[in-house]
């Protein structure tokens, strides 16, 4: 049971005093009755919740797909730089939600975004082996040999040996590399920190996959849709399956 006040406000109808003149008001209706008390305790699962006649939709988190673009921070609040959340909707800030780890300033790409601490803490746990998948560009020509360094675990500059990753090279000539860098762990710049262990340096990096979700190709840098149910099945699912594999291993 929450308060009606409290409710409707996280919902974004207004600060408490705003929500409390509304339901003064007579706008709001619970299970068709009219309320003029914004403190009663209702069930915002169970019941019916109507303001100026039209049913709101309750819902507790929010699940957000965006394709970040450069130059904006992977943070809620920053006091230099334009964060990913500034670029959400007013309806959606409301929720107060965050992204669920971080890509870099210069990092485009896949992003999620919520309010569900718990669903975000199992995707950025690397114990519960999570796959992330970058679509990079390398200075130099990546090789074989940079295949195996990857398979075998790359020791960065702080002495951190990472986890086993995979390195696919789409193409490699003289102009330098274009490769898909598979990793489980999101340590701070760590494909960056991979390439500059193998003395190459990363021109260009997008994340084009986490867990079982593709980047959505159709959303231009800077936008951003809710996951489809589907979609967050499916980031469910895969952690259970990434979960037991890792029990299973134990
Ligand atoms: N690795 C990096 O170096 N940067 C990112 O933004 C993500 C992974």
């Amino acid at each position: 049971m929450e308060r009606l006040d409290k409710v409707l406000a996280n919902l974004g109808y207004g600060t408490r005093k705003e929500v409390k003149a509304l339901v003064k008001s007579g706008a709001v209706e619970v299970n068709g009755a009219l309320v003029k008390d914004s403190g009663m305790n209702i069930d915002p699962e169970k019941n019916q919740i109507k303001v100026h006649g039209e049913e709101i939709k309750y819902r507790k988190y929010i699940y957000l797909i965006m394709n970040k673009p450069e130059g904006v921070v992977s943070a809620t609040f920053d006091n230099y730089d334009e964060t990913v959340i500034d670029l959400l909707d007013p309806e959606y800030q409301v929720f107060n939600p965050f992204p669920v780890g971080r890509l870099d300033k210069d990092t485009v790409g896949l992003l999620l975004i919520t309010n569900d601490g718990e669903l975000n803490h199992k995707l950025i746990s690397p114990k519960w082996h999570v796959d992330k998948i970058y679509y990079a560009e390398i200075d130099k020509v990546v090789n074989e040999r940079d295949i195996k360094a990857f398979e075998s675990g790359i020791v960065l500059d702080d002495d951190y040996k990472c986890m086993p990753g995979k390195l696919q090279i789409i193409e490699a000539d003289g102009n330098g590399s274009k490769v898909y860098v598979t990793i489980q762990e999101g340590k701070f710049h760590q494909v960056k920190r991979m390439f500059e262990a193998l003395d190459k340096k990363v021109v260009y990096l997008k994340r084009v996959k986490f867990g079982d979700i593709d980047l959505d190709e159709a959303l231009e840098e800077g936008e951003y849709r809710e996951l489809t149910e589907e979609e967050l099945n499916k980031l469910k699912d895969a952690q259970c399956n990434n979960w037991k594999d890792n029990m299973n291993k134990v």
